[in-house]
């Protein structure tokens, strides 16, 4: 047996669903307004734009960012500016503007489709005088063209001839959470457009933006007005019952970023703009061919398929196509959360699949850091270094934007300083890492040469000022830092930051003999910008092999700094359940006092080094280290860049169910705001992480220096097929994976569910001991909550002879009993309705249908068919056994069986969720895999106990049934 603690938090969202290429919300729900406007962001590379409503929501945070549109604001020096939003289309239906929040909303459904990069809502509406009306909206931002954008909305009387009005507007007062960038230049009219062009406060950057609109199916022609700093076309026209018609509006905008006067371009580029559809057929066309060489293929596994689709798309609409002055925010162009600055999440979570599949764009993003090397610079000479020293946060200059204090909500609350701007100077080797990645992928030398040395050799000479002689122990030591775990500051000798550093300092020593070999004059200049003499060069060597790194030799158990492993020791058990970050739990103090880490350091380290198997990474160090730091972890809330590494490492280790569970962890972390933040924006890092975790992870792709990548499979239980495309030195490598027939027999191979019903898919076993409390009152026989606890699952009858225990009564007698028992239950039983399923109930039906797994019912009431219908998952069940099957029930193996004939599995394919402890008997003895629901004294003889079905997934059940089946395989050999 085992017991999972419920230590992933993870929504029920029975209204998201989804297929292998769209997230549909099925519902709308204005709880989640915020984190399902960042989960239907679109953009494209040069701006993203927030899911939130045409007609707006009561405060919605609608949002555009555009790539290096950074403006002055207070404490976090300069931010991404939210620039005016092209989305505001009013509809006034006979004279009653369209709300959700006002009238009916009768039907509802909003969807991304990740394919064409299209997202759409299909909303029926009941205004509050009663008159319906359909409508369909839909919004590109053109991946074919980055200037334009489109929105279309399709409008149906449903019931009534009338009037429609559309204003289609430009918002000039967008706001950063009430700070406004913008102030205005001047706007304009013309037929069918209007236009506004305007200037941030402080940076100065101008932007012009343009729309047209155009009205199909009703001869109408829009008038342009101009509200200040709001623009607006409107149109009124005649609508029929039964007809459809369209507003189109297309945008055009450009910044001074882009070109020298904006407005001019975006004029120029609406008014040689063509039609609706075909500017659509282009941007699609460029979505199949971008996805041509992006996509991630899973086979076997549905949810994972989207997750990673998913990701890979909010990745690749905020890689610029053609901008290098830019980076990838922290929450890419998609939240306030961050500002819009740009962190180590770039170069070592992001980076390797832009690296791997689209060089150009890896390309751009480093030759941010080239042209930020002088704000590194600026840095560097502040803190009274040499070289460049790279800043924690970075935005359009590369000096450091990291507040320097955090602000209290509470009006009594204390000023936090935030250090990672004076030590998380890590970065810096980050930085290089990403490029020598990059060179190693492209052999790109050219680049090297003109961009990625300077960058290596000056951040060198950082290191080689910043580390301390030790003259007392002979080493060079790094004193003052916070490492990857920033729940410890003022550490020295952080074991992540030396060997980053010497791994740096060894690269930096290579790359300058490689350019004075192959390319003398750069060397030459080079040496004259940055002096890199013999001496200095020497000092370099000197480090590499002096600087110290704090671990034991005899047992290859490295000390996360020094010091380390003398601070309170933690069971990280004892804090479960808990829904906040360790820090926020013990305080700052108290976390940077005790031996937990909010995320992976030592094991980033050795994840970094596993890709060229350098000191320390091997096999048997990973396993000790992991030992030691994955308990130590705060993995659930702690940092959202830890759970995909940590699935890599799990998966290397063979920790199956471990490694799947951080990896959807990380895959759901916006999708299910499993960490309650997606409102502020995408989690990059973790979207970049989760890639790396299928190809690095679970393709296991190893990179040989002369032969390229290559595959050494582990594919999760129930993936039956992975492929991808990995470009390396200029050629592409396609890898079609599938799992190793040996993982296969380890694996079970399981293709039914047989639900009970009571108790597990709905709340009915409460109904059945209240109306037995009520019949046993009424006969004054002895019963109470604990005697029928043993009755769950049990038939009527034999319930009714337990409660009777050594009570004689005839049979009439009986019979009268069953039958008022029943009428009571009846009369509970009488409202039960969709909202009675326990939660997680109908996502993982739905779930195990979308992946084929058979279904049945397994449940010994007669009502039980009744129920399944008021429940509205009667089209779920391929099978039904209920009181009516069989002679002999639970725990008689009988109805199982019967289930799993009607399904037309053997046993041994078939797994049973039951609460019951009769019915995890009856399974057992069936020969199939038996899940309790509920607690371990009840239903702890079943192979895996869950507390409840909430947040269960089909793959997360089979993936922890096939961890069970390898340690009974391996405990037998
Ligand atoms: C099981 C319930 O599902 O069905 C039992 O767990 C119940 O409590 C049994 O006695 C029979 O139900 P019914 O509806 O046929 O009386
Ligand atoms: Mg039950």
């Amino acid at each position: 047996m085992q017991t999972i603690a419920p230590s992933i938090p993870t929504l029920d969202t029975p209204d998201l669903t989804y297929t292998d290429w769209t997230v549909i919300e099925t519902q709308f729900s204005p709880d989640l307004l915020h984190a399902r406007e960042t989960v239907f962001t679109i953009g494209n590379g040069y701006l993203g734009t927030r899911g939130s409503f045409e007609e707006g929501y009561p405060q919605d945070l609608s949002a555009t960012f555009i790539h290096g549109v950074f403006d002055d604001v207070p404490i976090v020096y300069t931010e991404l500016a939210n620039c005016p939003d092209w989305l505001p289309i009013a509809l006034s239906i006979n004279g009653e503007t369209f709300r959700l929040d006002q009238g009916t909303v009768l039907k509802y459904q909003r969807q991304l489709d990740l394919q064409q990069g299209i997202l759409s809502r299909t909303v029926r509406w009941s205004s509050p005088n009663g008159r319906t009306v359909d409508l369909h909206f839909e919004r590109w931002a053109s991946l074919d063209n980055p200037h334009v954008l489109a929105v279309r909305c399709e409008i149906t009387p449903v019931d009534f001839d009338g009037f429609v009005e559309v204003q289609a507007s430009l918002n000039g007062y967008p706001e950063n959470q009430g700070f406004n960038h913008w102030e205005l230049i001047q706007q304009g009219k013309q037929d069918h457009s209007i236009w506004l062009s305007s200037r941030t406060r402080g940076s100065r950057i101008q932007l012009g933006m343009t729309a047209q609109l155009n009205i199909v199916g009703a001869d109408a022609t829009p008038q342009g007005t101009s509200v200040p700093g709001y623009p607006t076309l409107s149109a009124t026209f005649l609508v029929n019952e039964g007809q459809t018609y369209a507003v189109e509006k297309l945008i055009a905008v450009f910044t001074s970023r882009d070109v020298e006067d904006p407005l001019a371009a975006a004029l120029s580029e609406l008014s040689a703009l063509t039609d609706y559809k075909t500017l659509r057929a282009a941007h699609r066309a460029a979505w199949a061919h971008r996805w041509t060489y992006s996509d991630v293929d899973i086979e076997g596994d549905l949810r994972a398929q989207l997750a990673i689709r998913y990701n890979l798309f909010q990745l690749l609409i905020c890689g610029s196509s053609t901008d290098e002055r830019v980076s990838i925010p922290a929450k890419t162009l998609s939240g306030f959360g961050y500002r819009g600055h740009a962190f180590w999440d770039t170069e070592i979570f992001i980076l390797p699949f832009f690296t791997f599949t689209q060089p150009e764009t890896a390309r751009r993003l480093l030759s941010y850091r080239y042209h930020t090397l002088d704000g590194a610079r600026r840095k560097a000479l502040h803190y009274g270094y040499k070289g460049a020293m790279f800043a924690w946060e970075s935005a359009d200059t590369g000096d450091e934007v990291t507040p320097r204090w955090a602000l209290p909500n509470q009006p009594y609350g204390e000023d936090v300083r935030i250090w990672c701007r004076d030590q998380e100077i890590h970065i810096s080797a980050d930085i290089s890492y990403a490029i020598w990645q990059y060179w190693q992928a492209t052999g790109d030398d050219v680049w090297m040469r003109d961009y990625g040395a300077e960058i290596v050799l000056d951040t060198a000479i950082f290191w080689s000022s910043r580390v301390d002689l030790n003259i007392k122990s002979e080493r060079y030591e790094i004193r003052e830092v916070i490492g990857a775990d920033e729940y410890h500051e003022h550490v020295s000798n952080n074991a992540f930051t030396n060997r980053m550093a010497q791994w740096h300092l060894e690269k930096a020593l290579y790359l300058y003999e490689w350019l004075l070999e192959q390319y003398p004059e750069k060397a030459a200049a080079l040496n004259v910008k940055l002096n890199l003499s013999q001496e200095r060069r020497s000092r370099w060597q000197d480090i590499v092999q002096c600087i110290w790194i704090p671990y034991d030799p005899s047992t290859g158990l490295i000390e996360e700094f020094e010091g380390f492993f003398k601070l309170k020791d933690i069971d990280l058990a004892d804090y479960e359940p808990r829904t906040k970050s360790m820090q926020a739990l013990l305080g700052i103090e108290g976390a940077n006092q005790r031996q937990v880490l909010k995320q992976p350091d030592v094991l980033m380290l050795m994840y970094l080094m596993r890709f060229t198997q350098a000191f320390p990474y091997s096999e048997e160090w990973l396993r000790v280290n992991w030992d030691y730091y994955a308990p130590r972890t705060d993995i659930t809330y702690g940092s959202s860049l830890g759970p995909a590494i940590h699935a890599i490492l799990a998966s290397d280790l063979e920790k199956v169910s471990e490694a799947y569970e951080r990896f959807m962890q990380a895959a759901m972390v916006d999708l299910e705001d499993v960490r309650d933040n997606a409102a502020d924006g995408i989690h990059g890092a973790s979207a970049g992480g989760l890639w790396q975790a299928v190809v690095f992870g679970f393709g296991g792709i190893q990179l040989k220096e002369n032969d390229g990548p290559s595959a050494t499979p582990h594919l999760p239980p129930g993936w039956t097929r992975l492929r991808f495309r990995l470009h390396w030195r200029g050629q592409w490598y396609d890898f079609d994976l599938r799992p190793p027939e040996a993982s296969r027999q380890n694996y079970p191979d399981i293709r039914g569910v047989i639900f009970d019903l009571d108790g597990v898919l709905t709340d009915t076993a409460e109904y059945h001991y209240r109306s037995w409390q009520k019949l046993a009152d009424e006969e004054g026989l002895f019963f109470n909550r604990q005697a029928n606890e043993a009755l769950r699952g049990v038939s009527r009858r034999d319930s009714l002879l337990r409660i009777l225990g050594d009570r004689k009564v005839p049979e009439d007698k009986l019979e009268d009993m069953m039958e008022r028992k029943n009428l009571y239950y009846i009369s509970f039983i009488q409202d039960i309705s969709p909202k009675d399923l326990l939660p997680g109930a109908l996502t993982l039906l739905q779930d195990l249908r979308k992946n084929n797994i058979r279904i049945a019912l397994g449940s010994a009431s007669k009502n039980a068919q009744g129920v399944i219908e008021r429940l509205g998952i009667a089209e779920y069940m391929d099978a039904i056994a209920d009181g009516y099957s069989v002679e002999n029930s639970k725990p008689a193996p009988d109805l199982f069986f019967y289930a799993a004939q009607q399904l037309g599995l053997e046993p041994q394919h078939c797994v049973v969720i039951e609460d019951a402890a009769s019915g995890i008997d009856a399974a057992l003895a069936a020969n199939m895999w038996a899940v309790g629901l509920g607690p371990a004294e009840r239903v702890g003889k079943a192979h895996l106990v869950l507390p409840h079905l909430a947040g269960l997934a089909w793959h997360d059940l089979l993936v922890k049934l096939s961890e069970l089946e390898r340690k009974e395989a391996s405990v037998s050999r």
